[in-house]
């Protein structure tokens, strides 16, 4: 995250209908021709539901606006919708400090309410991917109520409970990842409890069993609810050193919020956490489901990890690497596709998401974001692997971070502020229409709507043949209908053009052709075609004034062309 830090730098009505939910579910789960499970075809959609869509217009998003908005998906060509935490929270840390695992925040309507978006998606073959906060929970959960009540307690041990080194001494110099020591002191029972993320978000303690088995549970029961899987949030923060050494310190100085610099080495990715990945995936076997995960890793070799061998954890780890490039370079690029595409398991792409800045804003240079948003979504969305969209991302919706610190929402933009302002810029209201709060809400929406609502929303791109979401959909069309997109190898082209980024997904017999310009420059590029035993192009997609003739390709800056290889 910043990684967040670096700025980069989670009823009854429906008892019966969930049943025939997930049975229907579960016969769609075959495995295609080509050896290929629904996921590895999906395209998945990131929803932060608190800004998606605001059904009783009190300013906050919901599940019934989610619902009213399925059909927009399905026609934009989104196959599976991760959810963000919907459940009951106090929201410190907007969702993902959950408070009850098996229930719907009241904020975003009712268990009924899940019911019905299930059998809505269903209708649709959408899936539904709900977000598993697995690390810690929200202080206000009734296990840590119980766990902080006395020592003696039953759930004293499904947290992190130690002495301190001395008076006023935590028990050692571990930084919590959004400000200050990751211990707190609780002086009811004389003792620290540990947590990663905020003081809100206590750590559970994965050694104890309890803990593994009531949190396998909770993934059965929204199995059973007909959900098709999980995004499992912060899995490096499992497991912690049980002898709490001190961690190194990375450099000298302070981060944003004014704590030591140190590298996470005995409080992040230890290698147990692979044991209750596994066991999470034997749970999700057993009703079909895909386990995606938020993976920040450094390379490739460690997110192999994640797969687990023979591919018994992860099926899709996400490479955030693509995120960590900070140049639009078709350098890095090709580096980085070849790394991931030799990887051990099936690629998912992330490229945007609720923490990080959005793609084109990250690359832009403010004239040419909007064909920038088109060249990153021809990237991601033609590649041989599985992408997860972040809504908005479609329009080309600006990142828009607030400019004064009384309007940061997200605390760490209010801790950090000015060097971290926070995660609320890419987390604005959906905008759909050119109405008053961009059609998102009625009444006063939780983050302002950004002013470039007027240009980028849902209902005036879709009458602009030029726009972002145009784009989108007729890239999202092909790579559903194309044979060669959605099984096709990867072979990159032209490897050492240093403004053009070219490659040709090969099926059998048939080819397309990907080439994308990364220069503000207009550039000029003859295909090295002939190997692949191809003579010609013919155009399937392209932006403004990019073209082919013969084997040669032209591209305005930023341009994308997309074609069919002939023999
Ligand atoms: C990762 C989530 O994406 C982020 O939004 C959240 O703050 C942390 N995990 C803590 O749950
Ligand atoms: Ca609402």
């Amino acid at each position: 995250m910043r990684k967040i830090a670096l700025r980069l730098a989670v009823v009854l009505v429906g008892v019966c209908m969930a049943g025939s939910i997930a049975a229907a579910q579960t016969s769609s789960h075959a495995v295609d021709a080509e050896g290929h499970q629904w996921w590895q075809h999906a395209v998945f959609y990131e929803i932060y539901p608190r800004s998606f869509a605001d059904s009783n217009n009190d300013g906050i998003g919901d599940l019934k606006g989610i619902t009213s908005k399925l059909d927009y998906l399905k026609d934009l060509g989104v196959d599976a919708i991760w959810i963000t935490p919907c459940f009951p929270s106090p929201q410190v840390d907007f969702g993902y400090d959950v408070s009850d695992y098996e229930n719907i925040d009241p904020m975003y309507g009712t268990m009924a309410d899940f019911d019905v978006l299930a059998a809505e998606a269903k209708k649709r073959d959408i899936r539904i991917i709900l977000d598993f906060v697995v690390n810690h929970t929200s202080d206000q959960h009734k296990w840590f109520l119980d766990s902080k009540s006395s020592r003696t307690s039953a759930h004293r041990d499904w947290y992190i409970w130690r002495d301190g080194k001395g008076p006023g001494e935590p028990p050692n110099n571990w930084v919590a990842l959004f400000g200050g020591s990751a211990w707190k002191f609780d002086p009811a029972t004389n003792q620290y409890y540990y947590h990663y993320f905020y003081a809100e978000q206590p750590d559970l303690n994965w050694r104890n069993p309890a803990v593994k088995d009531a949190m396998f549970d909770v993934t059965r029961w929204w199995y059973k609810r007909g959900v098709a899987g999980f995004r499992l949030d912060a899995v490096e923060t499992l497991f912690e050193d049980p002898g709490l050494h001190d961690n190194p310190i990375l450099r000298p100085g302070k981060n944003a919020y004014g704590d030591p610099i140190e590298k996470n080495e005995y409080n992040t990715k230890l290698p147990e956490l692979h044991d209750v990945l596994r066991g999470l995936r034997k749970v999700a076997d057993e009703s079909n489901g895909v386990l995606i995960g938020e993976t920040w890793t450094a390379d490739v070799a460690e997110l192999n990890q994640y797969y687990g061998e023979g591919n018994n954890e992860l099926q899709l780890p996400m490479d955030f690497l693509f995120a960590m490039i900070n140049k639009l370079s078709p350098v890095e690029f090709r580096k980085q596709i070849a790394a991931v595409d030799a990887a051990a398991g099936w690629p998912t792409f992330v490229i945007s998401n609720h923490d990080i800045v959005r793609s084109y804003d990250r690359y832009g240079d403010g004239k040419h974001n909007d064909q920038i948003a088109k060249l990153m979504g021809a990237l991601y969305l033609t590649l041989r692997g599985t992408p997860i969209m972040y809504y908005g991302e479609e329009i080309g919706m600006k990142t828009t971070p607030p400019t004064r610190k009384e309007d940061v929402k997200d605390p760490i933009g209010r801790m950090g502020w000015p060097e971290e302002k926070g995660r609320d810029g890419e987390r604005t209201p959906m905008q759909w229409d050119g109405s008053v709060n961009a059609g998102f809400s009625k009444g006063t929406p939780w983050l302002p709507v950004p002013p470039t609502y007027t240009t980028h929303n849902v209902a005036d791109e879709s009458k602009d043949p030029n726009s972002v979401l145009e784009f989108y959909k007729k890239v999202l069309k092909l790579r559903h209908t194309n044979r060669a997109l959605l099984d096709g190898n990867y072979a990159a082209l032209n490897e050492s053009d240093r403004n053009v980024l070219s490659y040709v997904r090969l099926y059998k017999d048939q080819g397309v052709v990907v080439a994308l310009n990364m220069s503000n420059a207009a550039q000029k590029v003859k295909l090295d075609l002939k190997h692949k035993g191809f003579v010609s192009i013919k155009n399937l997609l392209a932006t403004g004034q990019s073209e082919a003739k013969g084997d040669e390709v032209s591209l305005e800056p930023y341009g994308v062309f997309i074609g069919e290889l002939t023999k």
